[in-house]
């Protein structure tokens, strides 16, 4: 039986992986209905900048009077913001666990598989996706970073940003990323939660996530495109 060493012993001291998988699984899932419902709101674009802009001051006085302005939109951001923290602290902890059992366990490095391609892309895409949530809330919430001016309505600040052919680059290559993690994320959420049962349901969830990961792709980045092709001005 192989007995774990000091440096194993201690790096998996806390909570069991089961339970920190079940976090990043949850969180997870409730990112994919905010990236959902987010795109979906983008898309109000194509109706034209007051649509979006009508939108975008529904969110900010949703449930008004009951609700103090912004009420709801802070009430998504502390969750987000609750969710991604755990989402990180869940996911580091087990790549944590994961580096130290390997290195104790084996002699020689495990050779490339599927697996580990797989774990890799979703450590570092994610640090990646983190760093342009980041850059995403500087550029349009507190608008600290500027691409095309200062601009007072929201519409006018994606359409003049996506006038540039750098930042939809960015964005592009952001969606990407998004879609990767995705497409292996629902894959591992439906894991952790049980749903592979069969080889049919392997297959269902399967087709689930490329069709999840594709509809986030395309969707996010109908707006951008458009704009910078001059369908939207
Ligand atoms: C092409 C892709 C995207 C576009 C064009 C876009 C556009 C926008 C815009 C215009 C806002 C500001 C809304 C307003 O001022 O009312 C915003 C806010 C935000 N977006 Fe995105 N977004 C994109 C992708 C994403 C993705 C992939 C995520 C997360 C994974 C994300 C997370 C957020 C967050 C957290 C906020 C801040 C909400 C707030 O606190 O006010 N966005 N986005």
């Amino acid at each position: 039986m192989a007995t774990s060493t000091a440096p194993a012993r201690a790096a998996r001291k806390g909570p069991p992986s089961i339970l920190l998988k079940t976090v990043v699984a949850v969180t997870g899932v409730f990112f994919i209905l905010f990236v959902l419902v987010h795109m979906y709101g983008n898309l109000m674009i194509l109706s034209g900048p007051e649509a979006f802009d009508e939108y975008a001051h529904h969110l900010r006085t949703f449930g008004e009077p009951m609700l103090p302005e912004r009420g709801l939109l802070w009430v998504a951001r502390i969750g987000l913001l609750a969710s991604v923290l755990l989402h990180i602290w869940a996911s580091m902890t087990l790549w944590r666990r994961a580096g130290s059992a390997r290195s104790s366990r084996y002699a020689a490095k495990p050779k490339t598989s599927y697996g580990t391609f797989y774990a890799k892309a979703m450590r570092w895409g994610g640090l990646a996706l983190l760093a342009f949530v980041v850059f995403h809330i500087l550029h349009f919430t507190t608008q600290t970073v500027t691409i095309a001016g200062e601009h007072a309505s929201p519409a006018e600040r994606v359409i003049t940003s996506f006038g540039v052919w750098w930042a939809v680059l960015i964005y592009a290559v952001a969606m990407v990323f998004l879609g990767m993690h995705l497409l292996h994320g629902v894959w591992g959420a439906a894991m952790t939660l049980g749903l592979n049962t069969s080889l049919q349901r392997a297959e269902q969830i399967r087709f689930v996530s490329i069709l999840l990961a594709t509809i986030v792709v395309v969707g996010f980045l109908i707006p951008p495109f458009a704009i910078l092709f001059g369908f939207i001005e």
